[in-house]
């Protein structure tokens, strides 16, 4: 069946105590609404209807960057969560499949959990959790096997109170349903909200079904206080290493391994201790990065080795057996196959051919303090050590550029390029120096005694 998505992230989350809304906070490198994205994208929704309220445009662009098929609707009041719902509905209009209902908070819900919530084929399904502490969640009154009512816990009796299954907030729902059940809703309750809880003893008066599916309670994890997101971000990033290490992936200090939300290991691949992945980085299969390496918005092929003490920035581009080594940055820059550049370099804006060979203290010139400009580098080229490649410039295949050479203008294939004064010896003049400033430092020493 078809389903779609609601997130509902139109909360200002208070107790954040920050200008930025919660649902910007950043897990993995990535927004709280993104994951709850990323976890909903499993249900292959057709269509996502994301409620934004406080931050509402800073929302919509971290929405359009992280699903751009989102949608986004405005919640200019926040009247609670089926309010926030009945904004969202107008968008599915005519949609007659299961709409499933997520909050832009709660990040750890996992896909196979959406999945078995689908499954169910009840007229409302409801994602529910054991609580350790079931505290102020809303709790689920069930008769059998089916779901009665959700109580929250403002409104609900001391036995009530005493129920531990909790609702996650997760709801499932056929469309044009969910919109005749919202209708109904009001807001005569202890915190006067319009409570999307409420459709659960509305469909059981009119004799419809009502089902809890239950998930571990680590999943319904929902982020409120700054303490509360630093415990989620050591979650995720034990997550991460957990899949990581299951998919073939070598860890020698998980511990020290730093994830993004998208961050993709191939098999085979060896990561040292101490490496930190930015957002929108892929490494294919057997490739190495070795300790201390940061990477961001890059693609390490296969075969590749990286670091010790390598920058990547967006834009690196590495192809096969490349090798990037110790203190070398890299941005905006393909290196074909086989490319080396070993030691502390800047490559910046550049194409490198395949099999060039990169000098250690090599930097490309890219900023003229206004604009950016290009280096290309043929195949088969060697750069000398220490050269300034001031773009825009081009070296041809199988050319060579001598040490320490400021490299200016293009410098034709197989040709070799000599950009730097001349040597010249004077016989003798260090030793006479030298004398000359012993003598001086006596002489001062002297006139002080
Ligand atoms: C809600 C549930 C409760 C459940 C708990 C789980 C209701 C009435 N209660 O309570 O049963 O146990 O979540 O965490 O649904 N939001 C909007 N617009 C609004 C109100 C809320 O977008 O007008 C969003 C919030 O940003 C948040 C989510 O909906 O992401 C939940 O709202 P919140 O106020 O935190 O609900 P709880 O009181 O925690
Ligand atoms: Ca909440």
């Amino acid at each position: 069946m078809a389903n779609a998505l609601i997130i509902l992230a139109a909360g200002q989350g208070t107790r954040m105590n920050s200008d930025t809304p919660k649902v910007l906070h950043p897990v993995g490198r990535a927004p709280l609404v993104a994951h709850a994205l990323a976890a909903g994208r499993a249900l292959e929704p057709e269509r996502i209807v994301v409620v934004t309220g406080h931050g509402a445009q800073a929302v919509e662009v971290a929405v359009a960057e992280w699903a751009p098929q989102a949608e986004c609707v405005l919640q200019s009041e926040q009247l609670g969560t089926g309010h926030a719902v009945a904004q969202a509905l107008p968008r599915l209009d005519g949609f007659t499949g299961r709409v499933i209902v997520l909050y832009g908070d709660t990040p750890f819900i996992q896909s196979e959990t959406l999945e078995r919530l689908v499954q169910s084929t009840a007229d409302i399904t409801v994602l529910g959790f054991e609580a350790a502490d079931p505290g102020r969640y809303g709790r689920l009154v069930t008769q059998g096997d089916t779901l009665e009512k959700i109580v929250e816990f403002k409104d609900a009796s001391v036995a009530e109170r005493a129920i531990t299954l909790c609702n996650s907030g997760v709801i499932a729902c056929d469309g044009p349903l969910l919109g005749e059940l919202v209708d109904g809703l009001s807001n005569e309750n202890a915190s006067g909200e319009y409570y999307l809880t409420d459709i659960v003893a509305a469909a059981r008066a009119r004799d419809l079904d009502a089902q809890v599916v239950t998930c571990p309670e680590a999943e319904t994890l929902g982020i409120n206080t700054r303490a509360e997101l630093a415990r989620a971000e050591a979650l995720f990033q034990q997550r991460q290493r957990a899949h990581a290490i299951e998919d073939g992936v070598t860890l020698t200090d998980p511990a020290s391994v730093y994830f993004a939300l998208d961050t993709y290991l191939g098999r085979d691949v060896s990561v040292g201790p101490n490496v930190v992945f930015g957002t929108g980085v892929t490494v294919e299969s057997h490739a190495v990065i070795e300790a201390f390496c940061h990477l961001e918005g890059c693609h390490i092929s296969q075969g590749a080795t990286v670091g010790p003490f390598a920058r990547l920035r967006p834009g690196a581009e590495l192809a096969e057996n490349v090798h990037v080594g110790n203190f070398v940055e890299v941005k905006n820059t393909t290196l074909a196959e086989g490319v080396k550049v070993g030691h502390l370099t800047y490559l910046g804006d550049a194409d490198i051919g395949a099999h060039t060979n990169i000098g250690a203290g090599t930097i490309t010139c890219n900023y003229d303090g206004v604009f950016k400009h290009r280096t290309t580098i043929g195949e088969n080229a060697f750069i000398g050590s220490d050269t300034m490649l001031v773009a825009p410039v081009c070296v041809g295949a199988h050319a060579l550029t001598a040490t320490g050479s400021v490299i200016t203008e293009d410098v034709p294939a197989t040709d070799m390029a000599v950009a730097r004064a001349r040597q010249v010896n004077k016989p003798g003049l260090a030793a006479k120096l030298f004398a000359k400033l012993r003598e001086e430092k006596a002489r001062r020493a002297a006139k002080k005694g």
